[in-house]
């Protein structure tokens, strides 16, 4: 079953009954952004939405790393076809590489390690995957360059062993990001812009 951005707000409203916080403007702040740049490349922006709407919908359960896969595991469980769960997963990993992520190396005894590691290591990304995981260090609540997002999350999560190569890997995918959109990605969020003002 495909799901809108409708139904992606509703299971978002109402797993925010179950976990309240700033993740669900933040889910809806990645869909806003994702549709955008859709909208420039001639996608589907609704499906952009959708995807940026649920990305994160595994927090229901709890902010930790195993929302992923509870997303995931979610998703599916509702019936929804697999390319809307496969966001909750490729999200937060860039690269085919679960070690290309903010915040450390994922523990090899972490939830579900070998399952998310073998995944994202064989997925191929699509080009809404790939929309995600640069709205979503381009996302708090609000719009941001990806500088000032990838220092909001050290400043909350420390500097790791694998934080310069996340760095790098995020600037090759907002780079390739602005190829295709022939322009500074930026420039279709002059929010960012007005807030530095
Ligand atoms: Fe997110």
């Amino acid at each position: 079953m495909k799901i809108d951005s409708k139904r992606a707000i509703e299971l978002l409203n109402e797993s925010e009954k179950l976990n309240p916080g700033r993740w669900v403007k933040h889910s809806k702040c990645v869909g806003e952004a994702a549709s955008r740049i859709a909208k420039k490349l001639n996608l589907d922006e609704d499906k952009a939405r959708t995807l940026g709407l649920i990305h994160d919908i595994g927090k229901r359960y709890g902010l930790n790393e195993p929302h992923v896969v509870r997303g995931y595991d979610y998703i599916k469980e509702l019936g929804i076809d697999e390319e809307y769960a496969n966001i909750c997963l490729t999200h937060s990993y860039l690269n085919n590489d679960i070690n290309c992520t903010a915040g450390g190396v994922p523990r090899p005894n972490g939830y579900m390690y070998e399952f998310r590691k073998d995944f994202i290591m064989k997925h191929e990304y699509t080009i809404y995957e790939k929309i995600i995981n640069l709205c979503d260090l381009m996302c708090t609540n609000e719009f941001m360059t990806l500088e000032e997002r990838l220092i909001e999350i050290m400043q909350r999560k420390g500097v790791a062993e694998n934080t310069v190569y996340h760095i790098k890997e995020a600037k090759k995918l907002k780079k390739s990001i602005d190829e295709l959109l022939k322009c500074n990605v930026y420039s279709l969020f002059p929010e960012i812009l007005e807030r530095m003002k």
